[in-house]
């Protein structure tokens, strides 16, 4: 291998620097393991951008961000910058990026480590075999949509949020999840609203307009209510599901019970562009900043870790390297290492034993150890005795 990458950096607020932190050590690491080098360009945003500049984030640097080979982002958002009055919003941060950089497909990956079905309510029997795949559309829908405003009539206040998809819109977000599906268990759940909404009748029509291409996938229509009961109750039926922007973003929290935590489920947006390496993206787990937790060395790093490795492979085009870093995550979980959220609910002393409690420094090293580890023991295979 032996390239250098550029990376950019947006480590955010709350516990975004944290978890940014430990996930660029561990890319390190399968950096010196593997044979490749990272140059970062770090950008502040959110928060943290508001204070800094009076904007979630520049312009300049949505483009600075945009011509590396991938994004590395931790979370933005907290409570010092949660005035509903405010003119400028943590969250356009990822707006800004998600929109500009045109990055219109949210791969969110949930799968159940067998470690970890302890750690979810669910009960065991529902999580076996739980291998599943969320599509979000990501770049348009309510969260783009204009009007999206407060006005004062003479009703009173009244707000306005528009709904708006294009068929191109729907089409490219569709066309990747068949492809997907494609390269997966060949089973594609489509989610809409599609009794309700006008935007939902049109997303299923495109999608059986595009099923002819797709021969070996199997397609199916889910309304969101029946969809949100299904996740938990049948959740290892579902391959690939692709949807649109705010049904995503709320089945995919629902899903993230499954995998036990949310501070477990990594994501990747990915657009058209391609990279000499791979596609470009941006790469960032689904949780949010934490505020109450920030600072404190108890987060949950896995979530970034696992972006990282879902960077390596879509980005980077280093599928090794990140098969070595989910092996070091499943590794570290399978020795017991668990930050606080993963410690099952009402866990007796019992559950408990053979568990390591530790925090997000240490979780981190207890998976670099194990790629480094890893990689020692692969690397005296290939070479054979001497
Ligand atoms: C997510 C988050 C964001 C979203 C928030 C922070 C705006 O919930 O990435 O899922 O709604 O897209
Ligand atoms: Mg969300």
């Amino acid at each position: 291998m032996g390239g250098t990458y550029r990376l950019a950096a947006i480590p955010g607020d709350g516990v975004g620097p944290e978890v940014v932190e430990a996930a660029r050590r561990v890319l390190e690491a399968a950096g010196n393991a593997f044979g490749f080098g990272v140059e970062w360009i770090e950008v502040v945003a959110g928060g943290a951008g508001i204070d800094a500049y009076g904007a979630a984030i520049r312009a300049e640097d949505v483009e600075a961000a945009g011509a590396a080979d991938a994004i590395l982002l931790g979370a933005v958002g907290g409570p010092r910058w949660d005035d509903p009055n405010a003119r400028v919003r943590p969250e356009q941060a990822l707006f800004a990026l998600r929109g500009g950089l045109e990055l219109f497909a949210n791969l969110r990956p949930v799968t159940v480590h067998p470690a970890l079905i302890p750690s979810s309510p669910l009960r065991p029997e529902l999580l076996a075999g739980v291998d599943l795949l969320i599509v979000r559309e990501l770049t348009s829908g309510l969260y783009f949509g204009r009007p999206s405003e407060e006005r004062v009539t003479s009703d009173g206040r009244v707000a306005v949020d528009t709904l708006w998809y294009t068929e191109a819109e729907i089409r490219r977000v569709v066309r990747l999840a068949f492809e997907l599906a494609q390269g997966r268990r060949g089973k594609l759940t489509s989610v809409d609203k599609a009794n309700v909404l006008a935007t939902s009748r049109l997303w299923r029509k495109v999608v059986d307009e595009l099923r002819g291409e797709y021969p070996s996938v199997v397609v199916g229509h889910q309304l969101v209510d029946s969809c949100a009961m299904l996740l938990v109750k049948q959740p290892a039926a579902f391959d690939v599901l692709v949807t649109e922007n705010l049904f995503g973003d709320i089945l995919s929290d629902e899903a993230a019970v499954l995998a036990g935590s949310l501070g477990m489920l990594p994501s990747a947006s990915l657009g058209e562009r391609r990279t000499a390496h791979g596609r470009f993206g941006l790469y960032e787990p689904i949780h949010g900043s934490a505020p109450d937790i920030a600072g404190r060395d108890v987060a949950n790093p896995l979530g970034t870790i696992l972006s990282t490795a879902m960077l390596l492979r879509w980005s980077l085009g280093l599928e090794a390297a990140a098969h070595a870093v989910e092996a070091a995550v499943g590794a570290a979980l399978d020795d017991g290492f668990r930050t606080r959220d993963l410690v099952p609910a009402g866990a007796t002393s019992a559950d408990l034993d053979g568990l390591r409690h530790v925090g997000t420094r240490a979780m981190a090293d207890a998976v670099i150890e194990r790629i480094s580890i890893r990689r020692a023991a692969a690397t005296s295979v290939a070479a054979g005795p001497a």
